[in-house]
Parts: structure tokens; sequence; C-alpha cells
């Protein structure tokens, strides 16, 4: 794992959001602040060894069903880490598929991994067609002329093939002179031969192909860059290529390696935007080229998260404003990085024992988070994002959501002010931490805000919930829930319906540690999403609030999927060459 200091920035002392806010949608959206939301906004990054062992259960198999029904596009996963440049492979490697399941290294020592053709079959079956892989390739390991890169690519574009979308070629190779790897004097130009001596070969490997890779990797974030490792350094220094369509730099806020970590950022939308600012440049150095940036590894904590914030309410909530402002300064991607035990996870897969004692499988807060996103990326179009002007605070941020056309599609408020609550503060998943309470009453907050929208539409309003910021378990999005024990769903959506007022404006209230989507009612209807096996939509009326639950027998009233697109784009386009 890694070592990143930590960057104290100005916390502000705790405040609170005030009991009303207005707020107000300018219209039209000015162009320049609206940025295109990729479907796989959120993605994932799991060490290549780990992956064998999440396939031994179906939880994060379900949880990416769920995703992918909503988003209408596979998950997007970087099979990389440190582990990485530990790997080697072999095509007579004969390590059985279950022996890789049980989280065996190999024949070397542990420290080193071993990769063979069952190494594949032992998840592919699992995640297959939809999922993407991203592979990381060993570039410390020299020998033979980078034989371990080599023979590892070959393994992987014969077994992944279409499922593969990019190579990257050494993990956090910032650390390298420093850790010995390499002289401490190596930099990006020293870099790029080597770079590009595997990336020739891996070509070679497959001339029916392109390609492609992501291009940097690097642990340092953008405020602390060492040498010129960051992306306008490593363009400045050659890395800049048709075949290279994307760069990434990993990120974690604080450090579980070393030094103090709190709950307190999680919750602080003005230390997540001043982090995160500072990869504007980054961002532009990728456009400038052509290419897109992502945030290729990161989490709450680095080092595998720690047990009391990772594994808490606070981190889903975190990750929806995390990639959703990320979004607003042209991050396309944040891949959120899992260990099979850790606590950052969105799932732990199969039973563990720490030191500290006996872990089962299961789903943690994290996964909400993601989910809720999937939601507010459920769309038959391209989706642009922007921040409502003056809907931001240190506890509190909102975001507009538009169509291609410029017209408002979606709304989210996020409710950042913490909230302690003894319920749901344990999770069988990770270990116990100390359980805080708050004494006084869950603060409220009325937000009202002034949209464009029709009077009298319908509106579908989804809370991401649970009993408090730092709650490990008993979080869903407006009743959504995943099972522990599988991941499949286990009670369906609950949509409150809520009408635009004569004015244009919309009112709801939120709970401290609180997130809402405001959307068309009939955007749900015309969208696919997961619901439980056999499930009957039913209606029901609380409080003369109107709410009505998705089932399986939903029907959609249009359903233009992306299949349903290629499929007629492939048409044309044979009809195109018939023609001509
Ligand atoms: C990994 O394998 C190499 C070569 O066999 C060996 O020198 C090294 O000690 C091993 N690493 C660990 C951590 O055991
Ligand atoms: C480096 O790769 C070679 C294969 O080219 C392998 O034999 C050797 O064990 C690897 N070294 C380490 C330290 O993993
Ligand atoms: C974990 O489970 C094992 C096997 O059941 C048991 O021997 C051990 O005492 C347990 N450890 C803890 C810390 O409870
Ligand atoms: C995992 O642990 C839970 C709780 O102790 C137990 O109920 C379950 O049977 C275990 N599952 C497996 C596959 O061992
Ligand atoms: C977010 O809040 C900060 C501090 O109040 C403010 O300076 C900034 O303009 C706000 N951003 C937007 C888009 O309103
Ligand atoms: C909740 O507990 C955390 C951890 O001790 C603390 O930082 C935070 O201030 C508490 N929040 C409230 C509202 O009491
Ligand atoms: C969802 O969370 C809310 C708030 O924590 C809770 O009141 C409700 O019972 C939960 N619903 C389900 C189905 O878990
Ligand atoms: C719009 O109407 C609602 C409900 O009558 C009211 O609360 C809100 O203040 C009005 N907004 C504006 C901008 O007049
Ligand atoms: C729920 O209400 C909507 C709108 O009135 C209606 O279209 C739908 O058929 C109803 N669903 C059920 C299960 O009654
Ligand atoms: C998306 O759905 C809307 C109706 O919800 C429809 O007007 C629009 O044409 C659809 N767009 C595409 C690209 O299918």
């Amino acid at each position: 794992m890694k070592e990143i200091l930590l960057l104290l920035l100005s916390l502000s002392t705790a405040g609170a959001v005030p009991s009303t806010v207005d707020i107000e949608i300018t219209v039209p959206a000015k162009d320049t602040l609206l940025r295109s939301l990729d479907r796989n906004l959120v993605s994932w990054s799991i060490q290549n060894r780990d992956l064998p062992i999440f396939a031994r259960s179906k939880l994060l198999e379900n949880l990416f069903k769920a995703l992918s029904t909503n988003i209408a596009i596979g998950q997007s996963v970087r099979l990389g880490g440190g582990e990485s440049d530990k790997t080697t492979y072999g095509s007579d490697i004969s390590i059985t598929a279950k022996k890789y399941q049980s989280g065996y290294y190999g024949a070397q020592a542990q420290g080193n991994v071993t990769l063979g053709p069952n190494y594949f079959a032992s998840f592919k079956d699992k995640y297959a067609p939809d999922t993407r892989y991203i592979w990381c390739l060993n570039l410390i390991n020299t020998t033979n002329n980078f034989e371990a890169a080599i023979s590892t690519a070959a393994g992987v574009l014969e077994y992944l093939g279409d499922e593969l979308d990019l190579f990257e070629i050494g993990n956090e190779a910032d650390f390298y002179g420093s850790k010995g790897f390499r002289d401490s004097n190596w930099d990006a130009s020293m870099m790029l031969p080597e770079w590009n001596y595997i990336a020739d070969e891996i070509q070679r490997l497959a001339p029916e192909k392109t390609i492609k890779f992501m291009a940097g990797g690097f642990a340092n974030p953008a405020y602390i860059v060492t040498k010129d490792f960051d992306i306008p350094g490593i363009i400045a220094a050659g890395f800049q290529s048709s075949r290279i369509p994307w760069y990434s730099m990993h990120l974690y806020p604080q450090s579980g390696c070393s030094g103090a970590v709190t709950i307190a950022p999680l919750l602080e939308h003005n230390t997540l935007s001043d982090i995160l600012s500072n990869y504007i440049p980054q961002v532009a150095a990728a456009e400038s080229v052509g290419a897109q940036f992502a945030i290729g590894e990161t989490n709450t904590v680095s080092c595998v998260g720690r047990p009391g914030i990772s594994d808490t309410f606070a981190a889903a909530l975190w990750l929806v404003d995390y990639v959703l402002f990320a979004a607003t300064i042209g991050v396309r991607r944040v891949y959120f990085h899992a260990t099979t035990k850790g606590s950052y996870s969105p799932v732990i897969p199969i039973n563990y024992s720490l030191e500290s004692g006996n872990y089962s499988a299961g789903v943690l807060p994290l996964s909400y988070g993601a989910y809720f996103v999937s939601e507010i990326l459920s769309f038959n179009d391209t989706l642009l994002v922007t921040q409502i002007e003056g809907g931001n605070d240190t506890d509190y941020s909102s975001y507009s959501i538009w169509d291609e056309k410029k017209r408002l599609r979606k709304i989210v408020f996020l409710n950042l002010q913490s909230y302690n609550s003894s319920t749901g503060g344990t999770n069988p998943a990770t270990p116990n931490t100390e359980v805080y309470s708050s004494a006084e009453v869950r603060p409220s907050t009325r937000v009202t805000v002034a949209t464009p929208w029709e009077p009298g539409q319908e509106l579908s309003l989804i809370r991401l919930q649970g009993p408090g910021s730092n709650s490990k378990s008993l979080v869903n999005v407006s009743s959504f829930t995943l099972s522990e024990k599988d991941g499949s769903v286990t009670s369906n959506l609950v949509d409150t319906i809520i009408i635009v007022q004569e004015n244009g404006s919309i009112s709801f209230d939120l709970l401290a540690s609180e997130a809402v989507l405001v959307q068309h009612y009939s955007e749900v209807l015309a969208n696919r999403h997961p619901t439980k096996s056999g499930s009957k939509a039913a209606n029901s009326t609380m409080d003369g609030v109107v709410m009505r639950t998705r089932g399986a027998d939903m029907s959609f009233a249009c359903r233009h999927d992306l299949s349903n697109k290629i499929i007629i784009s492939v048409i044309l386009a044979t009809i195109i060459l018939l023609i001509s």
C-alpha cells in the first residue's frame, strides 16, 4: 500500500447547515461550467491478485449488476496496486483457479505474485461480459528486458480479450527512485524509453489490435509532486501519443500508514473541493493532448482504510460529493480501491480473521454511495453536471444535472452536517470502534430550489440515508438494500413523489447527514433499475405523501439502452457500406 503525507488543510470548526437553504438554478446553465458525466464516473481498483478472492462469493458480482443496471454499461475495474510490480506470469504455470481463489501468491515466497492461465479462469465468468478491465503491469522488474511485464501482457491479451480496455505500466513509479528500484535521479524522461519499449513489445504481441494505455498512475497527489511525475510533467517528457487516451494520478486524502486519521474531513465539502481543485491543471494537461484524466486509485484513508472512518455512512456521503465535484472540474472517472479485508472496500467478499477478531462477509456503506451515484447517472443520454451556484458551504453541497439540450434533468443536494447515532454503530464485516452518539435531536434543513421546471410536474425524490454519519450498517437508498449474504436486492427502492410548485420551486426536508436526488418521475420509468426478482410495483400514501415502490414488473416507457444504440449504429454502418 502507500504512504502519503496528510495534507492538513485549514479545517474550519464544524458548523451547521441553516434550518432553511434557498437556492436557485441559473438558467440557461453557463456552458463553460458544464462538464459531461462519464457513466463509469464511479469505478473500481482491485489488486490483480485479489479479484479471485472476491469471486468466491456473489457480493461484488451482484453489486456490479445493480450499478450496471442503472448506468446501462458494465463496471470499469482497474486490476492494479502495489502487487502489480511484484507480478510475473508463465503460460506453463499450473496453479489451479481454486488455489488463486484461496489467496495464494504463487510459487515464490509471500510478497511475489506468480500468475498463470488459471488465474483468469478464477474470476472471468463471474464478471463477463460486461465488466471491462485496466491491467497494471510490472515496471520494476527489468530482468530479461522486462520479461515479467511483457509475458503478463501476453496472458492478459489472450485471456481477457475484448474485456481489456487499457494497460498501465508501473504502479506509483514516482516512488521508484526513493524506494531503490531505480536511481534516485530517475525522472519521466528516463522512464519514457522503458515505458515505450514495453508498450511497443505489447503492440507487437497483438498486431491486429490497437493497444491503448493509461499513463501516469503516480502515488503522490497533485499538491506534492516529485520531480516531473505528474501529467503536465510526463507530457512534456514525451508521454503523448494516440495510444495514450487516458492519464491518471492516485489520491488518498488521509494516510492510514502513519499519522492520525479522523472522520471529520469526510464531512467537509470545502476540504474536499480544496484538495480536488489541485487537479485542475492535471485535467487541463490531459485535455490539451486530447486525452482524459482519471483519479486512478483512491479511497478515504490509504493502507486498507480505517475502521470507524472508511466503513461509515460518512464515507458514502463523501464518495457522492467527491465524484460529483471531481466531474465538475473535468475528472472523468474515480477508481475506488478495494481489498478483500479493507474497511474502505464496498463489499467484503468472504469471512476473514484479523488479530483483533473474526469478521464476516458483507456490504459496507460505501456501496450505497456508489449506488446513489448510479441513480444520478441513470439516463438514456449524455448528462452534464455543474455545481449549483451559492449552493455549497463547509457542510453542504449541491449539483445540477443537465442533458445535452441544456435542459435541467436532476438536482442533487448533500447535507454533510455530522450526526452521531448509536444505531447501526457496528458491522460484522469490520472491526468495532467506539460508537459516538449526538445528544441533540437530529437537525433538519428545509431546502427550496427555484427551478425552470413546469409547475405541477411529478418528481421523484430519493435519499441516501442512514441512522447517523458514524453508522456502519442500516444504510440504504430510499429503502433500496442489498443482501449482506450475496449482494442481491432485498428491498426495492421507494420513490417519494413531490410536485413542482406554481412558481417552479421545489422544497424538501433533509436531515443532517443525508443526500437527496430529485428528477422527473417519468425519467425513473424511462430507465431500467435493479429490483428484487419477482417483485411487484406498488403505490402508497403516508401522511399525504405519495410513495411508489419500484418492482420487477415495471415496464419501461422508452428503453434506449446502449446495446440498442450500438445495434442501430452497426445496422446503419452496414447499410452505408452496402450502399457505397
Ligand atoms: C520474490 O522473489 C525474488 C526472486 O525469486 C526473491 O529474491 C525475493 O526475495 C522474493 N520476495 C519476497 C518478499 O520474498
Ligand atoms: C523478475 O522477473 C523474472 C522473470 O523475468 C523472474 O524470474 C524473477 O523472479 C522476477 N524477480 C522478482 C524480484 O520478482
Ligand atoms: C476466530 O475463530 C477461530 C476459529 O473458530 C477461533 O479459534 C479464534 O479464537 C477466533 N478469534 C477471535 C479473536 O475471536
Ligand atoms: C461467516 O460468518 C458468519 C457469522 O459468524 C456465519 O454465520 C457464516 O456461516 C460464515 N460463512 C461461511 C461461508 O463460513
Ligand atoms: C462554494 O462555496 C464557496 C465558499 O462559500 C464559494 O466561494 C464558492 O463560490 C461556492 N461555489 C459555487 C459554485 O457557488
Ligand atoms: C461525532 O463523532 C465524531 C467522532 O468523535 C466527532 O468528530 C463529531 O464532532 C461528532 N459529531 C457531533 C455532531 O457530535
Ligand atoms: C432505510 O434507512 C432509514 C433511515 O436510516 C430507515 O428508517 C429505514 O428503515 C431503512 N429502510 C430499510 C428497508 O432498510
Ligand atoms: C414559490 O412558492 C413556494 C410555495 O408557495 C414558496 O415557498 C416559495 O418561497 C416561492 N418561491 C419564490 C422564489 O417566490
Ligand atoms: C401507481 O401510480 C401511477 C401513477 O398514478 C400509475 O401509473 C401506476 O400504474 C400505479 N402503480 C400501481 C402498482 O398501482
Ligand atoms: C431519451 O428519452 C427521452 C424521453 O425521456 C427522449 O425524449 C429522448 O429522445 C431519448 N434520447 C435518446 C438518445 O434516446
